[in-house]
């Protein structure tokens, strides 16, 4: 991922003047163990600095465009889990962890928890410059292909489905967010 983002940018952004919303919605859910090229865990390098080093690529054309926002994808399930020691310090390790001492679950909160970090953390360094950031969680275990790397899952996914949120609202939902927030920021503009 790391190696195709800057292909993403020079590719498809060097054509645009502006970049109004930017939504960082790629994610992997409960995959088995693996590193990438990059020699981190995948769960953390997809779901959290893919988004990262996209966004740090593509801060100033952001800051041009402003207003502009970027909306994180996250979860409420980053509630689940921690990133820091027992002494309440940024424990790193936690965050790519060595195969013995990995959980997919908690990989995948982790890296949720990282989102709405960074989410926040981007909205305080950007928003003087016109460009806000929001995390959002779209809905508890929507139907979606994100479960599709172990049959439990799947089965979990399955059972819940008629009581959960069609992806197609949740879709949906997001525009409805994003466009409003545009309208917004037009007006604050005016005014
Ligand atoms: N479904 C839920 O119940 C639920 C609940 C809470 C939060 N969320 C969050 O909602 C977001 C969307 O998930 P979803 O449920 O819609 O799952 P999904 O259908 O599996 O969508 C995930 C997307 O991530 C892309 N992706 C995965 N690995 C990638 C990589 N290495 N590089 C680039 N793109 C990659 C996939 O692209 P391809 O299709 O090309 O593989 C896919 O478009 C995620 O951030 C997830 O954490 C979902």
């Amino acid at each position: 991922m790391f190696r195709s983002t800057p292909d993403i940018t020079s590719a498809n952004f060097c054509f645009f003047r502006f970049l109004h919303v930017l939504v960082c919605n790629a994610a992997v859910f409960a995959l088995p163990w693996s590193l990438t090229k990059d020699h981190l865990e995948t769960t953390f390098q997809v779901n959290h600095l893919g988004h990262f080093y996209l966004v740090q690529l593509l801060q100033d054309l952001l800051c041009r465009s402003a207003p502009a926002r970027v909306v994180v994808v996250s979860s409420e399930s980053h509630r689940f889990t921690d990133i820091n020691d027992s002494s309440g310090k940024l424990d790193l390790s936690l965050l790519s962890p060595s195969k013995e001492e990995y959980w997919a679950m908690l990989a995948y909160n982790r890296s949720k928890l990282c989102n709405i970090l960074f989410s926040n953390e981007l909205h305080c360094r950007l928003s003087p410059h016109g460009v806000t950031s929001n995390a959002v969680h779209p809905g508890n275990m929507m139907y979606s292909s994100i479960h599709h790397n172990w049959w439990l899952y799947t089965l979990l996914f399955t059972l819940a489905r008629p009581f959960t949120k069609s992806m197609v609202s949740d879709q949906l939902m997001l525009c409805l967010y994003i466009i409003h927030f545009n309208i917004l920021g037009m007006k604050q503009q005016k005014s």
